[in-house]
């Protein structure tokens, strides 16, 4: 087997640079690939948290200039990974990733495109020792990059476009064009335009030579009216070249047997242990020290996407019933602000903790008994499979990732011996409140909850399958561009 050079494209990275999935798996995914002889290099913007992780670094090419100030690719190794780091302080020497304060940067329509203009030259052969077999783009931020590759030089690399969410599209005006050094003869239909703007997401999906989504069901919802948000049209034209592939979890971060961040450390066979950690989760949140309540986890953006407004609703009929929640979470101010309310008014029963915190995401993972993910979309999710990790049994909406990832304890799967968490739908507060209760009825059978428990820490939710999936891609598309 010939070995494939891949350079993915990417806004975050982790540790270095995380608001979401994402950044877990362009940091995980990398690795994975090298055991299917796919050799990656990930080009991130050299924000501060970036270029400060850099060792080894050498400069890979001086762009001189580009959109308004100097810029330079770093080659480094940062944590396990190969990274290019594009250093141009007049874009990314900032303290956020998208914006501050709750706004986007003005200028974000040139951090990114600067970031796929370097791709694309990185991908028609600038760097003296290394060229790409495959240029890998994810989301939207990375989404110029096959748009900038079609307008190139030839040869060009295969291209692959993976949608992480559709909900972020990059829309920006059209009058920016000339100063994206985009031609004019892109503005059309079946360039970057979308909408009457450029569509930094649409150009990707448009010329890229296959898109992935990162779980089968989401790959078909996106086709839909429904779940496509304006591009489905495009994704239905493009069926062809569309399939998903889901997401794996990096399992040496998450994994409670060696888990540095949590009191006390478990497996599937020293189980009882956990309460530990439930003790500790309920003493960090002030909930009531009670070692039988029934403690549901959330670990979340708070937006309208991850349906917690739904959670919200419900809460009061389940404190009623004696569950506990500990929620962590950051996003949308309202949502902020009416956990906070709730959790003084049902003090002692809800944790809220408000801000991005990684040690108390694990420890939720690693105390709460269910952990409850009422997503109205959500293309994979990693947290349901952390979850699955941790013996937190999961409670999901039936919608991408979830429904894909989670096996509903139903009377069949529970005879079958293979169920793993709780499925709902629609996702509405009610059907939310009857599947918590559902869950609630499970875990006082306390053989019938290990039983869930035990089934979601031995299923394989590691990165190997993913990475074989988009070996096997790469290779196809080259071979038949070969052909
Ligand atoms: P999305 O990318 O849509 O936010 P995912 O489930 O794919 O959803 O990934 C979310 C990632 O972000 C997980 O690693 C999760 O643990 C982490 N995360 C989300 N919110 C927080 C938070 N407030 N503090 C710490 N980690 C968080
Ligand atoms: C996005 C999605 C999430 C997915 C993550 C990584 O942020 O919302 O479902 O797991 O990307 O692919």
């Amino acid at each position: 087997m010939t070995q494939i050079r891949a350079l993915f494209v990417a806004s975050e990275v982790a540790p270095f640079a995380k608001t979401g999935g994402l950044a877990d798996v362009v940091a995980a995914l990398p690795a994975a690939l090298a055991a299917e002889d796919v050799a990656c290099r990930v080009m991130v913007p050299g924000y501060p948290g970036v270029m400060a992780a850099l060792r080894d670094a050498k400069l890979a090419h001086d762009f001189n200039e580009l959109f308004g100030g100097a810029a330079r690719l770093i080659a480094a190794k940062a944590g396990p990974l190969e990274l290019l780091a594009l250093d141009a302080p007049h874009l990314y020497a900032r303290s956020g990733i998208y914006g501050e304060g709750g706004a986007d940067y003005p200028d974000n329509a040139f951090r990114f495109a600067a970031l796929a203009y370097a791709a694309s030259a990185v991908g028609q052969g600038t760097l003296e020792n290394w060229r790409p077999d495959v240029v890998h783009a994810h989301d939207w931020q990375a989404g110029l990059t096959p748009a900038y590759l079609h307008y190139g030089v030839a040869p060009r690399p295969v291209t692959v476009m993976t949608l992480h969410n559709i909900a972020f599209q990059g829309k920006f005006p059209k009058d920016l064009l000339a100063a994206l050094s985009l031609p004019d003869e892109s503005f059309a239909i079946d360039g970057v335009e979308y909408y009457g703007d450029i569509g930094y997401l649409k150009a990707g999906l448009q010329f890229c030579d296959h898109i992935t989504t990162v779980s089968p069901s989401y790959a078909e919802e996106i086709t839909t009216a429904e779940f496509g948000m304006g591009l489905e049209g495009l994704l239905r034209a493009r069926a062809h070249h569309l399939s998903g592939i889901l997401n794996g979890v990096e399992t040496r971060v998450w994994d409670p047997a060696s888990d540095p961040r949590i009191p006390a450390r478990y497996d599937a066979k020293t189980l009882a242990t956990r309460a530990k950690n439930k003790s500790a989760l309920q003493q960090r949140l002030r909930l009531v020290e009670d070692e039988n309540g029934f403690l549901i986890g959330v670990v979340s953006r708070l937006s309208w996407q991850k349906g917690l407004d739904l959670l919200l609703e419900a809460l009061p009929a389940l404190v009623e019933e004696g569950a506990q929640f500990a929620l962590l979470g950051a996003g949308d101010k309202a949502l902020e602000e009416s956990f906070t309310l709730a959790a003084k008014v049902s003090s002692g029963s809800l944790g809220v903790a408000i801000g991005y915190d990684e040690d108390l995401a694990h420890l939720i993972q690693a105390g709460a008994d269910a952990f409850a993910v009422p997503s109205r979309f959500e293309p994979c999710g990693l947290t349901q499979l952390y979850a699955l990790r941790y013996g937190a049994v999961p409670v999901v909406s039936r919608v991408g990732g979830l429904a894909d990832t989670i096996i509903d304890a139903n009377e069949m799967a529970l005879q079958a011996g293979v169920a793993t968490g709780v499925q709902f739908s629609p996702a509405t507060s009610d059907a939310l409140r009857l599947a918590l209760l559902r869950a609630k009825r499970l875990y006082d059978d306390k053989p019938l909850w290990r039983r869930l428990q035990m089934n979601g820490m031995k299923t394989d939710v590691s990165w190997k399958r993913p990475a074989r999936r988009y070996a096997d891609l790469y290779r196809k598309l080259l071979s038949s561009r070969a052909g």
